[in-house]
């Protein structure tokens, strides 16, 4: 499927680095488990951009071979850039302060987009994927078990809803 028929989704934390590759691997993976891939367009970005060209860092590209993804290493540290905010359809955060970024940066016509990631979660005591990169492999673990059940949950909803109105449902 094209670029323009997908559903195109963007996940965005600081350094693209940790959590948003961490995020698009984990997301690809569901979703080719469930036989969606084709119907999506997958990207992440940071909000800072000191590591561009950077591949995912080695603990989560470990955490994730150890889950079963190999190809998270292909994967290439960017920063979001003003057409992000036209060309996807989603744009989901990793925390708050990544949040706030994108805010100040989206024009006004593309806030909608922006929301973040955990919050298709319910009931959780709090909404942000914490940032494991000072911290133990354990916090590259706990970031991977999020996105697996952030994912899986997004991808549930993406398929119950009509999710854009010019293309069929999921
Ligand atoms: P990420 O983690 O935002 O999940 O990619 C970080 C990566 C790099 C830095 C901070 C967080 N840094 O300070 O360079």
């Amino acid at each position: 499927m094209s670029r323009s028929s997908s559903v195109k989704i963007l996940f965005v934390c600081l350094g693209n680095i940790c959590r948003s590759p961490t995020a698009e691997a984990v997301f690809a993976h569901q979703a080719s488990q469930q036989g969606v891939r084709e119907r999506l367009w997958l990207d992440s970005a940071g909000t800072y951009g000191g590591h561009q060209g950077h591949a995912p860092d080695q603990r989560a590209q470990t955490v994730a071979q150890q889950r079963g993804i190999t190809q998270m290493g292909k994967l290439k540290a960017r920063r979001i850039k003003a057409e992000d905010f036209e060309q996807f359809d989603l744009i989901l955060a990793m925390d708050l302060a990544n949040l706030e970024d994108l805010r100040t940066q989206c024009p006004a016509s593309q806030q909608h987009k922006l929301q973040l990631f955990l919050s298709v979660l319910p009931g959780l005591n709090d909404y942000e994927v914490p940032d494991p990169y000072y911290g133990p492999v354990s916090g590259f673990e706990h970031v991977f078990d999020l996105c697996q059940q952030a994912s899986d949950a997004w991808l549930e909803s993406l398929k119950g809803r009509n999710f854009m109105l010019n293309r069929p449902p999921l």
